[in-house]
């Protein structure tokens, strides 16, 4: 019997790729770059599946390339913007990802941001190393208090809630948004609000929202122009939320006290970004879900999807559940 053959665009953890290598000829991407679109193109063409990363844009042309046998796409990621998942389903092949396997470790690191760009941590730690450090200074590196202030959550999924967890336990008011709200009884101590309140009054604003066509861009020029003076922002979620020069705009201005981004637009943040010779900002390249224990979680995940769908039974963890209506 022929094993099924699947394109694994990079090198995962081993609790995936083991399960993967027992039952199928697994054809391993192993650059530390991704397979640059025409690679992505020759690799895809013949396999039974794919697993793809944030990183690989999964189109029309990667569908077609594949051919007819493809029976399934897995993303290595809970978002997934970067697949064509209209076209994935217009062929009737399923698209997985691996939702809950790292929300709580995103939401760590999200959380981490949040108090890095508060405290100023990042630029305490240069300040030091820089020999900037003479003696205690009392009005030297002031930021601004976490405890007592108050969260908005734009986006309240999986991982906003497990954000708000933590901020309630540092003694924040939590504020929060997303197209339809849960019943507000459902989280004590968090309050259901428009967006444009939660722009004006809260002190600290995440974003968790998905990158769709209704959320790219939608902290631009106007909304920071509704922040607080003092307000922090802190994305986790997709670069493209954010509109970039607006933001490089309300930080050098000091409309905004600081921003941390875990995830830019581009992505990576090329190094000679003018986003980078700002103070107050701090950039991590897309690092939340990168505990040991959560990207080993992930890998089984998405190795899971892989093989239900090569096998033709449901994806555990599906996006499009529509391409198993019958016809
Ligand atoms: P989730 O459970 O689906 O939560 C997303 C939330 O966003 C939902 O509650 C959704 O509620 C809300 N939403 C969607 N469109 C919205 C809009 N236009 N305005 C306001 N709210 C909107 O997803 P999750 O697991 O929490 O993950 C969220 C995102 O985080 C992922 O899609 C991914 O892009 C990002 N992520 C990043 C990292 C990282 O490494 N930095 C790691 C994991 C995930 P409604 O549909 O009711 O609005
Ligand atoms: C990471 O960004 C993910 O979507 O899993
Ligand atoms: C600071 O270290 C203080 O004692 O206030």
């Amino acid at each position: 019997m022929t094993l099924p053959r699947v394109f694994v665009t990079r090198r995962i953890p081993e609790e995936g790729l083991r399960l993967l290598q027992a039952q199928c000829a697994v054809d391993l991407w192993t650059e530390p770059l991704p397979p640059p679109r025409a690679a992505l193109l020759q690799r895809a063409r013949g396999a039974h599946g794919l697993l793809t990363m944030l990183t690989d844009r999964v189109d029309e042309p990667v569908l077609d390339a594949a051919g007819a046998q493809l029976r399934v796409v897995s993303n290595f990621a809970v978002g997934y913007d970067n697949i064509d998942v209209e076209a994935a389903t217009r062929r009737k092949v399923p698209v997985g990802h691996t939702p809950g396997v790292l929300t709580e470790t995103t939401a760590d690191l999200a959380f981490a941001l949040l108090l890095a760009a508060a405290r100023r941590l990042v630029e305490a730690d240069s300040f030091v190393r820089a020999g900037g450090w003479r003696t205690w200074d009392p009005t030297g590196l002031l930021g601004v208090d976490i405890h007592g202030a108050a969260l908005g959550i734009i986006g309240f999924g999986r991982i906003g809630r497990a954000v708000a967890r933590r901020a309630l336990g540092f003694g924040m008011r939590v504020l929060y948004h997303s197209r339809t709200m849960p019943h507000p009884r459902q989280f004590a101590g968090c309050t259901p609000v428009p967006l444009d309140t939660l722009l004006s009054e809260a002190d600290f604003i995440s974003l968790h929202t998905p990158l769709t066509g209704e959320t790219r861009g939608l902290i631009d020029a106007a909304a920071f122009e509704r922040m607080k003076p003092s307000a922090v922002l802190v994305n986790t979620a997709r670069g493209a939320v954010v509109d970039s020069q607006a933001l490089y705009a309300a930080l050098r201005s000091g409309r905004i006290f600081a921003a941390a981004l875990d995830v830019t637009e581009p992505e990576p943040l090329p190094a000679d970004s003018p986003l980078l010779q700002l103070d107050n900002l701090i950039v991590t390249p897309h690092i939340g879900s990168a505990s040991r224990a959560a990207r080993g979680r992930m890998a089984r995940m998405a190795a899971e999807n892989l093989l239900a769908g090569l096998r033709g039974d449901p994806l555990p963890h599906c996006v499009n559940p529509q391409v198993y209506a019958s016809a």
